[in-house]
């Protein structure tokens, strides 16, 4: 049976593609075969081979085996903005059929998925589509990344308060090192915790540019008995 997990965040920019990254290489550092997926993108490049994102393209970098470029990222939107905005611009619009079906094709080739969200758990994919909506169509468990700054404990909160409530559940949290001036970082950190109804499934250093978290930094135990 292949593992599926969903990576949300307390925000945009705050190290989801990162935390995803970082799994994708612990599940592969036990043998497994992972694979990652971004299944709407909004900021495209156009190239060659068609449009390309670079969180995608992190993904497949960090996975077991490079599937074809739809597969990993079947929504792929040029403009740089809140998905639902990116699709108008491009004349679509965001439906669960593609995602699922390349994740089934994804799932025949694969142990574990680490599927990448948009933005925060709230980003719309379009008036009647939230990605909860997917979540729920896989069976998803949902790991949180906090991006540890000033204001995530509250955005954190509100995340974890909301997962539950659009029937959804959080398998973990993940906090990422985002502000090397984060004021405070150990006692900001334990509070988080204590208000978070999941578990911790690590911490994130702060990165050097390029640099990838040691592969040892998160714990899958949680995740392999969810
Ligand atoms: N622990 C860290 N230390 C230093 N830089 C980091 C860390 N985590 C993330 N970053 C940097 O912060 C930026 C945003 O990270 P990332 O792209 O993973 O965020 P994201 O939540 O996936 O963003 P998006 O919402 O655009 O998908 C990147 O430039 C990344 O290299
Ligand atoms: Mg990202």
């Amino acid at each position: 049976m292949t593992r599926a997990f969903f990576i949300t965040g307390t925000d945009t920019g705050i190290g989801k593609t990162v935390a995803a990254c970082a799994l994708l290489r612990a599940f592969a550092a036990r043998g497994l075969r992972a694979v990652g997926m971004k299944p709407v993108a909004a900021g495209c490049e156009r190239t060659t081979d068609g449009w390309r994102n670079e969180d995608a393209l992190a993904l497949i970098a960090a996975g077991t085996f490079q599937p074809d470029y739809a597969l990993v990222n079947p929504v792929a939107l040029p403009e740089p903005t809140t998905p639902e905005l990116a699709a108008t611009c491009a004349g679509a619009d965001i439906t669960l059929e593609p995602i699922v079906s390349a994740f089934r094709m994804l799932a025949s080739q694969a142990d574990v998925i680490v599927i990448e969200g948009a933005g925060g758990w709230l980003a719309p994919w379009s008036a009647t589509l939230d990605q909860s909506a997917l979540v729920k169509a896989l069976d998803l468990s949902v790991i949180l990344v906090c991006g540890l700054k000033l204001g995530c404990i509250s955005h954190a909160r509100l995340s974890a308060r909301t997962i539950p409530d659009d029937g959804c559940r959080l398998a973990g949290w993940i906090g990422n090192r985002i502000d090397p001036n984060w004021h405070l970082p150990d006692a900001n950190t334990e509070l988080l915790a204590s208000h978070l109804p999941a578990p911790c499934l690590g911490m994130l250093p702060i990165l050097a540019p390029g640099d990838a978290p040691p592969v040892d930094a998160l714990t899958l135990d949680v995740l392999m008995r969810s």
